[in-house]
């Protein structure tokens, strides 16, 4: 027998007050936290609960009464169902002043330790097509909205090509135009729909795992070079070679256009070979006079002007005199290591992905830098005493750790080696918050300088530097 679901009130004439720090927005009906997505400050709404746990609920607007003053018009044709950006219909300025908030309230409520005021946050320019590369799905059960499932109409072609919607693996939502990126990634991408419909290639089918359109990942360097890789789930040379050619004659831009065929059960393809189709395996970037070789397994940061001014803050925090010898830790596929090489005597990187260390080797040589080092591993493996012993007791550290923040290991064996200085890069400020509560026994905060990355969503960089306290 199917499970009744349950039925949640619907609550009238809820005001909206803030925005959480996971994007959404908050209401406080009677001591209860509500949980509101796509709502604003200000907003006056009847709000229908979907979920509900013993401290807060989680609801959507069902019918705005009188909408917020601060709201603006999204630029999206897709917000409110895409998981992207859920931020568009807040001015950019109220945004950053979230994102503020968010840093400052993290460092006051979780770290607890002495803090500097907390910088104002260095907004991103332009706001809009910043991303230097996206990924996007074919699928052939496109999502659809309530209204075309309430309206009793059949919807026999259902390809799509665009984003997984959050929560539902196995739909996608068509995308007309995403404005995160080029809008020659738009034309691209479509132009890949039209020819696989036009020529009858199934879409891929995410439940059934099988089909011929995958995935289209678009990378656009600084430089001007594009690169763009095709995944197919069928290995069919005919078919393969149709595309592929159609995008090569119909977009001679792209630099590197590249394919994979993969037919296994998810979309990595970190294991898998990749085929240069025509160009080069790799685009490259450009910072600060450095070249960065991106292969499509590479990471690089996605907005690439931000990425530049987060670096050249960790750079400024580091106060390096060309004297030093300096960690990079999680240092990805060496950026930071090679941007901060030349003002340094030496650099050590380590970083988890064998891969990135390969590229960080490779970005060192092509920049004819030759003061730094790369070690592969899991940091709490890597970074050890005895690792210390050997390479050298750092004058300055560097960490730019995941989401999840760094290891009750990796911290000690700093705090016990001692450097100078330290610049924690974070793209989590609860995590970072954490870490600097476990460093205040040796280090005192002496700045804190947010940095916004990715416009219109909540995420937000924040860079902290450190000095080990006197006397110690
Ligand atoms: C936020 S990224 C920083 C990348 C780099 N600093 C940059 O700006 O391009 C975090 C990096 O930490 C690496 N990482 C995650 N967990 C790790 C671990 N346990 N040990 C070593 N590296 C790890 C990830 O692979 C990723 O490259």
């Amino acid at each position: 027998m199917a499970r009744k679901r349950k039925e949640f009130p619907l609550l009238e004439g809820v005001e909206i007050k803030d925005v959480a720090a996971e994007g959404n927005a908050i209401a406080r009906v009677d001591e209860m936290v509500v949980f509101v997505p796509f709502g604003a400050p200000g907003d006056i709404a009847d709000v229908k609960i979907d979920r509900k746990k013993r401290s807060y609920a989680e609801g959507h607007i069902e019918r705005m009464v009188s909408p917020s003053s601060l709201r603006v018009e999204p630029r999206c044709s897709h917000f409110g169902l895409c998981g992207g950006c859920r931020w568009q219909h807040l001015p950019y300025s109220f945004q950053l002043e979230c994102k503020q908030r968010q840093v400052s309230d993290a460092l006051r409520r979780i770290a607890k330790v002495e803090i500097p005021d907390v910088l104002p946050i260095i907004g991103a320019d332009p706001v809009w097509e910043y991303r230097n590369k996206m990924e996007y799905t074919f699928s052939n059960k496109s999502w659809l909205t309530y209204e075309q499932m309430r309206s009793g109409e059949e919807f026999p072609d259902r390809d799509a090509a665009g984003f997984h919607i959050p929560g539902a693996f196995d739909k996608v939502l068509d995308i007309d135009r995403c404005h995160l990126q080029d809008d020659f990634s738009n034309r691209l991408r479509k132009f890949v729909k039209n020819f696989g419909k036009s020529n009858g290639y199934p879409f891929y089918d995410l439940r059934a795992q099988n089909g011929f359109l995958r995935t289209l990942m678009v990378r656009m360097a600084s430089t001007g070079q594009i690169m763009a890789m095709l995944a197919f789930g069928e290995d069919n040379s005919e078919r393969i070679e149709a595309v592929m050619s159609a995008v090569k004659n119909e977009f001679p831009q792209i630099t590197s256009l590249i394919y994979v065929v993969n037919t296994k059960l998810n979309d990595t393809f970190g294991d898998l070979p990749v085929v240069t189709y025509s160009g080069a395996p790799y685009i490259e970037e450009e910072m600060d006079g450095l070249k960065f070789r991106v292969g499509p397994k590479s990471f690089y940061q996605t907005n690439s002007k931000q990425a530049h001014r987060l670096y050249e803050v960790a750079r400024d925090y580091a106060r390096l005199t060309g004297d030093e010898l300096v960690y990079d830790l999680y240092t990805g596929t060496g950026t930071i290591a090679n941007f901060v090489a030349r003002h340094a005597r030496h650099v050590v990187g380590i970083e988890y992905v064998a891969d990135a260390i390969e590229d960080a080797r490779l970005n060192s040589r092509v920049n004819g830098i030759d003061n730094t080092e790369f070690y592969a591993g899991d940091m709490k493996d890597v970074l050890t005493s005895e690792f210390i012993d050997a390479h050298g007791r750092p004058d300055v550290m560097i960490v730019d750790p995941p989401r999840a923040g760094m290891h009750g290991d990796v911290v000690d064996v700093i705090l016990n080696a001692k450097p100078r200085r330290i610049v924690y890069v974070s793209c989590n400020p609860a995590t970072q918050a954490r870490d600097l509560a476990l460093l205040d026994v040796k280090y005192r905060v002496t700045a804190v300088q947010p940095v916004d990355m990715f416009p219109h969503t909540h995420h937000v960089e924040n860079v902290v530097a450190l000095e080990l306290r006197q006397g110690l």
